[in-house]
């Protein structure tokens, strides 16, 4: 049951939420009011598709909303009940993007999203219809009640197949079909193999090479018995050849080894006349003189050591005077001197110096010139303002002489003033030559100053003079000590490198004598060795050659050449044997791959001639199941058209308000489907071409109610807009009667879009008006009036 519908500018709805019961709901209105696009949503949401897109009659764009305000999105929801489980689906569409948002959920809580394909899968598995189902059977579209009689004659089996879903038996049937054909062919493919297949005498080859195989069997086994006897003869007579080829071989290595021992005898003996000088000679006296001699030599060597040691002390000592003396001569001595002379040079430059000018004296006069020069500068400058200003009195003054009142002509007073500018002159030279003075003055004084400086530094620098010189009388002193002291070691090195030379010559002389003394202690010992040696090398020989005589004995009788004859005709028996038995064997071989073969072959055949059998098995069942699905097809549409059947007779009589026509009936005719209306005469005729326009459409919705039945039974919704085109009043009130009485008998909810007032009898659910203003391209508002 759909229990509620939630529209957001889709269409011309704005914002729309109705709530649906069971029973029959009604969507009344005027033209354009907005109907037919609730139940668009209804389908769209559950299927993301409806008739008016999947017809192309409208593009998905326009959905959305474009009057009175143009939106970009639109929005759908439809809650509905299956099994106690309230589901519901909401679908986002967005202009020019499509579906952008699906989503399903199942007592509020999300199964799936954002995916349609998902959401739609699940929808049809939660409702068990499909978009294809839900569109012919539950949905009649508005001006499509007829949806069945449009379908052209002889496509409608077709059609209902497929909604049925029984076309699928047709496809199996025509694939089992070509599996069959398949199969024959492969069979007679088989056979034709085994036919060419000569079986008889495939089998008497394979008794042929049994026979063969087992007589050869015999022969190679008598063959290797044979060989086993001479095999085991041959190895006992090599085991004899071996052993007496090793006592032979043995002989030969101690006849050789008898040899070496005359030969050594030879040689010890030719030695030993050599070293006859040594005859009396005891070794234990020559290695006495040995030692004596060794000893004397360690003693010049200790000795000799010791010298080496003293030597290099005096060599050490020597080198810390030669370099004391050298420091002192290259260093020490040159710098006192150096640095003395330099101090003279300062002394006499000093005392020079001391003795020319008395520096404090001649500052002070320095100072006391000065002095009288700036007191002369000052009074000549004082002169020559009283001299201006004088100048200055004269000429502005009348005729009489300021300080005498005596009568001043203008020549006087001009002459006056010219003798005092003459003044002015004379004292102006006078103050520059004061000038010049105090600056010569002034310079000799600073001279005087850095003069008095230096003899002050000289003094500071000739402090040391005294304690310079003493040191170069010291360091002079020490040096003459010095080389006394060299002179002396010089000479005692002179001394031990005489006792080193006498010393080594000693322990050279002693070392020779001693290493001569060492040859004839090792000749004598070699002497006396190699005299015990001769006896013992005597001996050695005598016993071996009793040994060799010995072994010489047990050849005495052997013939050994005819055994060796015997063993070499038994090798070549051996090998004879053996090349028999093999090539037997390579024969058994060879005709075993053979036999395995043919029987390879026969048992091939058998199994071939199984596979026939199955094949045949195969093919038998699959054209019992072929026919069972034909069966299967012819029974389900019968049942089909029996169930419409069944549910069009209960209706009819509610649904047809005239006693004409007593029934109507879904018939097969010329291998199709026909609708059919029964006159009371008790005979059918089709509705096609025949009856009026309203009872065809009386049969249409008998049709359409039962298909809903029928074909969705677990939906139990209809859904009918504008049913009522082409019924006249009658036939109007009889389906709002039916809609409102009967309805419920077959299904729970029923959906009925109608602008026939009189339709408002039917509702036995909710019903809503609906209005636009169309002349302003207004907005569907919606009105509950039940
Ligand atoms: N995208 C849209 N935006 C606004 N209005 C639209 C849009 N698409 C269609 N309309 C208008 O919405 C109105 C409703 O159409 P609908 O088919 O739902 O009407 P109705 O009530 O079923 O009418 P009728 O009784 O004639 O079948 C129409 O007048 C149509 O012009
Ligand atoms: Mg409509």
């Amino acid at each position: 049951m759909i229990s509620k519908v939630r529209l957001t500018n889709w269409r011309s709805h704005a914002n729309s939420e109705l709530i649906f019961s069971s029973g029959t709901n009604a969507l009344l209105g005027n033209m354009g009011a907005g109907k037919t696009s609730i139940l668009d949503a209804i389908c769209f949401s559950l299927f993301g598709t409806c008739p008016n897109l999947q017809s192309k009659k409208l593009k998905l764009d326009e959905m959305i909303m474009k009057k009175p305000i143009e939106r970009d999105k639109a929005e759908v929801e439809v809650h509905f009940q299956v099994d106690n489980n309230v589901y519901s689906v909401k679908r986002v569409i967005e202009k020019g993007r499509g579906t952008t948002y699906s989503e399903l959920r199942e007592n509020g809580k999300l199964l799936e999203a954002p995916s349609t394909q998902r959401v739609n899968e699940l929808v049809s598995k939660v409702m068990k219809v499909d978009y294809d189902l839900f569109s012919k059977a539950i949905y009649s579209e508005q001006n499509a009640l007829d949806y069945f009689l449009t379908i052209p004659r002889g496509q409608r089996m077709k059609k209902i197949d497929e909604l049925l879903m029984i076309d699928k038996f047709e496809k199996v049937r025509s694939n089992v079909t070509s599996l069959v054909n398949r199969i024959a062919e492969k069979k007679v493919g088989k056979e034709s193999v085994i036919e060419h297949m000569d079986l008889e005498k495939t089998q008497r080859n394979i008794a042929e090479l049994l026979a063969s195989i087992n007589t050869m069997t015999e022969q190679r086994q008598s063959l290797l018995n044979e060989l086993g006897t001479v095999s085991a003869d041959k190895s006992r007579m090599e085991k004899e050849i071996v052993r007496l080829s090793e006592i032979r071989k043995q002989l030969e290595i101690i006849k050789r080894q008898e040899s070496g021992l005359s030969s050594a005898i030879n040689e010890t003996n030719r030695t030993l006349t050599n070293l006859q000088n040594l005859e009396n000679m005891s070794s234990k006296n020559v290695e006495k003189n040995v030692n004596e001699l060794k000893r004397l030599a360690k003693s010049f060597e200790e000795m000799l050591t010791e010298k080496n040691k003293s030597y290099l002390k005096l060599q050490e000592q020597n080198a810390k005077i030669q370099s004391e003396i050298t420091l002192i001569e290259k260093e020490k001595l040159s710098k006192l001197e150096k640095e003395l002379k330099e101090k003279a040079r300062i002394k006499a430059e000093f005392d020079g110096f001391k003795s020319e000018i008395n520096i404090s004296t001649k500052l002070k006069e320095k100072q006391e010139l000065m002095q009288s020069i700036i007191s002369e500068v000052e009074a000549s400058k004082a002169r020559l303002q009283d001299l201006s200003d004088s100048i200055e009195q004269l000429s502005v003054i009348g005729g009489k002489c300021p300080i005498c009142e005596a009568k001043l002509s203008a020549v006087k007073k001009k002459m006056l003033i010219k003798q005092k500018r003459m003044r002015i002159g004379a004292l102006k030279s006078h103050i520059e030559d004061l000038a010049k003075r105090k600056k010569i003055n002034e310079k000799e004084f600073s001279d005087l100053i850095d003069a008095a400086r230096k003899l002050d530094l000289m003094a500071k620098d000739l402090e040391n003079f005294d304690a310079i010189r003493s040191e170069l009388e010291n360091t002079k002193n020490i040096y003459s000590v010095l080389n006394d002291n060299g002179k002396k070691i010089a000479k005692e090195l002179e001394a031990v490198r005489n006792d080193i030379e006498s010393l080594k010559e000693k322990y050279k002389g002693a070392t020779n004598e001693s290493q001569k003394a060492d040859m004839v202690f090792y000749k004598l010992l070699d002497y006396e060795e190699k005299k015990a040696r001769l006896s013992s090398l005597v001996a050695e020989r005598e016993a071996m050659m009793k040994h060799v005589a010995e072994i010489e004995n047990v050849f005495q009788g052997v013939e050994f050449e005819r055994q060796e004859k015997m063993f070499t005709e038994l090798a070549a028996r051996e090998k004879e044997l053996a090349a028999k038995a093999s090539g037997l064997t390579d024969l058994i071989k060879e005709k075993t791959a053979r036999l395995q073969e043919l029987q390879g072959l026969v048992e091939n055949a058998a199994k071939e001639k199984e596979y026939i059998a199955k094949l045949d098995n195969i093919s038998m069942e699959l054209k019992i199941f072929a026919k069972a699905l034909e069966e299967t097809q012819l029974e389900l549409r019968k049942e089909f058209i029996a169930a419409v059947n069944f549910t069009m007779s209960e209706m009819w009589t509610a649904l047809y308000p005239y006693q004409d026509f007593t029934g109507a009936k879904l018939a097969v005719d010329e291998g199709d489907y026909v609708l059919q209306l029964q006159e009371k005469s008790g005979r059918f005729m089709n509705v096609e071409g025949v009856v009026s326009g309203g009872e065809r459409s009386i049969a249409a919705l008998a049709l359409r109610i039962a298909f809903s039945l029928v074909l969705a039974p677990n939906v139990r919704v209809l859904i009918l807009d504008e049913p009522t085109a082409n019924l006249d009043a009658n036939a109007i009130n009889m389906l709002a009667m039916t809609l409102r009485e009967r309805i419920n008998d077959f299904i729970d909810q029923c959906f009925l879009i109608t602008h026939q007032s009189e339709m408002e009898e039917a509702i036995t659910g909710v019903g809503y008006i609906l209005e636009r203003d169309k002349k302003n391209d207004g907005e569907t508002r919606i009105e509950q009036i039940f």
